[in-house]
């Protein structure tokens, strides 16, 4: 852990650091947008930065959607360190400044293109975020493709050293007055398509973050972002054991 990390991640308690090992990376993707890929990244990263870890949030769209400092509303600065990279041989010298911080949330653009796989192939964890509509089903089912489809490609197994890519689907944006995400839910699994078992709901405080920032940790806001990040802390447990 470099004396950088330490000083950009001021709320870090020195405790919880553990620099010798190697970051985990968890990439963000679908090809659709406004299906909350943004939201997700930045909550994830924000809730382990307000446990105490250290993190690093890279942003890979175009349009810097995670922050800009000359936007109206989207104003609200992350409190940990963050930078946009389109290309993934920039996206790949961060991962290497950064490979001792303890998270790195990699954020995509809602694009079909060869350079997200980089993004999803150097993960630990894809999360691919989707909302209870039928209209995302398509969108959704082709990223899953195009993840599947690379254990057929050997430089990218052998870069994995042979684990193939782990994704989960989220549901996002769910109401829970309605019945859609369960008819959603049973239908991605009938075509063997893993999900997360927990669900972002749909939150003002949530579509608010670029203005306001992350809600404060006794909200539903925080309890539903780290109910899903005790989730993928448990999968990549077991996936770590299992390898
Ligand atoms: N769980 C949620 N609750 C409420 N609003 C959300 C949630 N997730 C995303 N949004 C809103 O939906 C819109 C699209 O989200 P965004 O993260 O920008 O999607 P993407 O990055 O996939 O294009 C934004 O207006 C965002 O504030
Ligand atoms: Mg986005």
């Amino acid at each position: 852990m470099s004396k950088q990390h330490v000083d950009q991640n001021s709320g870090m308690d020195a405790a919880t650091s553990q620099g010798s090992e190697p970051s985990k990376i968890v990439t963000v993707h679908n090809r659709k947008g406004g299906v909350g890929k943004s939201v997700i990244a930045r909550s994830l990263a924000e809730v382990w930065y307000q446990q105490g870890r250290q993190v690093f949030l890279i942003d890979m769209d175009s349009q810097r959607s995670s922050y800009r400092e000359d936007h109206p509303f989207a104003k609200q600065k992350p409190p940990f360190p963050f930078e946009a990279a389109t290309d993934p041989v920039k996206v790949k010298a961060l991962l290497e400044q950064y490979a001792d911080t303890h998270h790195i949330v990699i954020d995509t653009p809602g694009k079909l293109a060869k350079e997200y796989l980089f993004a999803m192939a150097v993960a630990d964890m894809v999360v691919i975020p989707t909302k209870p509509t039928a209209d995302d089903y398509e969108p959704t089912a082709d990223v899953v493709k195009m993840i599947k489809a690379t254990t057929r490609e050997p430089a990218i197994m052998k870069m994995r050293e042979g684990v193939p890519i782990q994704f989960r689907i989220l549901m996002n944006m769910t109401d829970p007055r309605k019945a859609n995400t369960e008819v959603f839910r049973e239908f991605y699994q009938r075509q063997g398509i893993p999900l997360f078992n927990t669900e972002i709901r749909d939150l003002v405080a949530l579509s608010n973050i670029k203005m306001t920032g992350f809600p404060r940790p006794n909200t539903n806001a925080g309890a539903n972002i780290r109910a899903f990040i005790r989730e993928i802390e448990d999968l990549m447990m077991t996936l770590a054991k299992a390898a």
